[in-house]
């Protein structure tokens, strides 16, 4: 085990035993039992997710803010696990879930993460909040496909994020000589050969689900969107010369990448873009919620532009949040999904996270110069799901898919890569 996957499993086994020693004392306050205890647990409603980094946490405190005005009898329980994309968080949940010990509600990305919940049996459908809230008359089709199940609705979608945006330092690009970021992979790799050149960092990137994202990006930029939804079907096959294309191509921009991707998180890797340290970073969205908290502005302190290959295809992932079964306080539970999917709590939570509403009635003005970019693309773009980030994949081909990339980040062998992805794909894509 290397030395950062040995300290990652040792930060999730301590956040799995914080869990339960919380879970032991029940959350109860006053230390009463009883009816008491219920009566003072109802008073807090417990919200779990993975957003206490940069960026992240200041867009959850602006929802925050909206609802201790709104609730003052109900206080809000932050139970936010640190790690980006939700790989510690996800652990401590299930962990949470298979001890009858839900949250009042937890993040979960629309599409295949969210199904695994469902089919778990571990969501109450909330098809009626939709319908009162008339929620299903203001989110996008396409979204509402991704979070029902045999005919119900199972969260309540906040945002909707953009996975294949290419951010650059307008400085590093001058200096290497690059007039316009590339829009294709050839040109992308070239690009950074002449960075490379002028010894600067090309690509930075951070620990192992960053490169992940990288990863999905690169192989939609290479695959384009058909292909890319074709590798997620039933009998899907992953063994094609397009997929060796794409891997080798990835190969070659993983190996512009710094060399201490391992120990950074994703907010130090774009920060070293904006910081004029590095040249290129692929990252979600968010990453431009933390470079305004950072008070980087947009054209001197960074650009951004499609992942090349990708232009005219949002690759997207939304994050939603659900109604556990069994949850503690399921009347706090409702008003914070009623919060969540209103018009005000996106429009105050999205500005700040980097990500467009779920919603089509923003108010774009309250959205920065790259939102409204984002907001115009979501309108006309093609869409691919995310795999990094729940859309396509199910949490266990998720695992196998980490599984294969760790090897492969090791060895660096391609054709054995291609063959574990093609292993997975036989035994996950079934139905
Ligand atoms: C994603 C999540 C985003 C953002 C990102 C980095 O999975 O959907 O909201 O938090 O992880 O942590």
């Amino acid at each position: 085990m290397t030395k950062t996957r040995y300290l990652r499993v040792l930060a999730v086994a301590l956040a799995l035993v914080l869990a339960v020693a919380a879970a032991a004392c029940g959350g109860d306050d006053d230390g009463g039992g009883g009816e008491e205890a219920g009566a003072t647990k109802k008073k807090d409603v417990e919200v779990f997710s993975w957003w206490t980094g940069g960026g992240e946490a200041a867009g959850l405190e602006k929802i925050i803010a909206i609802w201790n005005k709104e609730q003052p009898d109900m206080k809000f329980k932050n139970a936010a696990v640190a790690g980006g994309a939700g790989t510690n968080a996800k652990a401590v949940l299930a962990q949470r879930l298979s001890a009858n010990d839900p949250p009042d509600s937890f993040q979960g990305h629309a599409g295949k993460e969210l199904l695994d919940y469902i089919k778990a049996g571990q969501l109450e459908p909330i098809d009626s909040l939709f319908k009162d809230e008339g929620f299903d008359s203001v989110m996008p089709q396409q979204l509402l496909d991704q979070i029902r199940y045999q005919g119900h609705i199972y969260s309540v979608p906040v945002n909707i994020h953009r996975a294949n945006v290419l951010w650059y330092s307008p400085k590093v690009l001058q200096q290497a000589g690059i007039s316009t970021p590339p829009k294709t992979m050839a040109e992308f790799i070239t690009d950074l050969g002449k960075v490379k050149a002028k010894g600067q960092i090309p690509l930075s990137m951070g620990e192992q689900w960053t490169s992940k994202h990288l990863l999905e990006t690169v192989m939609l930029g290479d695959l384009g969107p058909e292909k890319w939804a074709a590798l997620w079907k039933t009998g899907a096959d992953w063994s094609g010369s397009d997929v060796t294309k794409a891997l080798n191509d990835y190969a070659k921009v993983l190996s512009y990448t710094n060399s201490d991707a391992p120990s950074l998180t994703w907010q130090d890797a774009s920060k070293l873009v904006v910081d004029g340290k590095a040249a290129f970073n692929i990252m979600g969205d968010w990453a431009n919620g933390y470079f305004t908290e950072l008070n980087k502005k947009g054209k001197t302190d960074y650009g951004y532009v499609a992942v090349p290959g990708t232009d005219g295809v949002y690759m997207w992932l939304s994050d939603s949040f659900t109604l556990p079964k069994g949850a503690p306080n399921r009347e706090g539970a409702l008003e914070w999904l009623k919060l969540v999917g209103s018009k005000d709590g996106q429009d105050a939570f999205n500005p700040v996270k980097g990500s467009i509403p779920a919603r089509n009635d923003a108010d774009a003005s309250k959205y920065n110069e790259y939102l409204q970019w984002a907001l115009g693309e979501w309108k006309k773009d093609k869409l691919a799901g995310s795999l990094t980030h729940g859309v396509v994949a199910s949490n266990a081909w998720n695992t196998d898919i980490d599984g294969a990339l760790g090897q492969f980040l090791q060895d660096k062998d391609v054709a054995k890569f291609q063959q574990r992805l093609v292993d997975a794909a036989k035994k996950h894509a079934t139905a």
